[in-house]
């Protein structure tokens, strides 16, 4: 499989959001952030979920994304609903803001999409430089299964006012020794004028609950919390969990 430069761009940006089949629930981060302060920093905010609800709610919450195209979809957005919003094109692991952060937050697994563990443990630093003394870094990561036989060629599809698009797994390799899921997904959009396609690789990197911690330990972050979504603590074999991070370690 090749490796695209950047898979957030082009057609995929303008069909992430109708393709998309998760929605972040802004109730949750806004609650984060009533818990450990302003001003918020979401990492990974592509076009705006849920970034331009918490706006919306009069938060003080930035962005970041590597993706000048989601994050043009963000601004036209906000446009749209008379919001305003600081967001940057920066890559996570390369962070540099002129601003400290109380909350800074990733909604669902952008994570995972971090390719090894050296440039997990390079975010991790950024993250420990953007926070306050007193601030907590949230970050959502799940361990991929991998995509069963009848499903590869399979695609689901989504009929809009001027196009059918459809999206599919072609190929994919899931290696446990790297902790590393390749899958080559074929975006299409079909209008009147014809069809579009694209195949990019959708690259996961995930992590055990155990080794993610000592990437935080390495980056100089103290682990808080390991909760699954309803907050209880979970165990190695977790295969969905959120880490709560802050920059004291004294006391581990
Ligand atoms: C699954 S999307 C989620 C976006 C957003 N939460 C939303 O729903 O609109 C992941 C986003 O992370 C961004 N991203 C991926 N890798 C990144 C990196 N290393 N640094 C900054 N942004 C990154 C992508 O461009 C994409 O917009």
């Amino acid at each position: 499989m090749t490796e695209p430069a950047d898979f957030y761009t082009g057609l995929v940006a303008d069909l992430y959001s109708p393709l998309r089949s998760f929605t972040a629930d802004p109730a949750r981060y806004a609650s984060f952030i009533a818990s450990s302060g302003e001003p918020a920093l979401e990492l990974g905010c592509g076009d705006g979920d849920p970034l331009l609800d918490l706006r919306a709610l009069g938060l003080d919450v930035d962005g970041v994304d590597s993706s000048a195209d989601m994050l043009d979809r963000l601004r036209a957005s906000a446009a749209a609903r008379g919001l305003s919003a600081t967001v940057y094109q920066q890559r996570i692991e390369d962070l540099d803001l002129p601003r400290r952060y109380r909350s800074i937050f990733l909604a669902g697994a952008t994570f995972n999409l971090l390719a090894t563990d050296e440039i997990a443990v390079r975010a991790l630093r950024a993250i420990h430089a953007h926070l306050t003394g007193d601030g907590t870094a949230l970050v959502p990561l799940f361990v991929p299964a991998p995509t069963s036989a009848d499903q590869l060629g399979e695609f689901r599809s989504v009929v809009t006012d001027d196009a059918t698009i459809r999206v599919g797994v072609i190929d994919e390799d899931w290696d446990a020794a790297t902790r590393t899921r390749r899958t080559l997904l074929r975006y299409e959009r079909e209008t009147a004028a014809g069809v579009e396609l694209v195949d990019r690789v959708w690259l996961l990197h995930w992590h055990t609950p155990a080794g993610f911690r000592a990437l935080a330990r390495e980056a100089g972050l103290a682990v808080l919390a390991v909760t699954d979504d309803d907050g209880a603590p979970v165990g190695d074999d977790a295969q969905e969990f959120t880490f709560r991070l802050g920059r004291d370690l004294s006391g581990q």
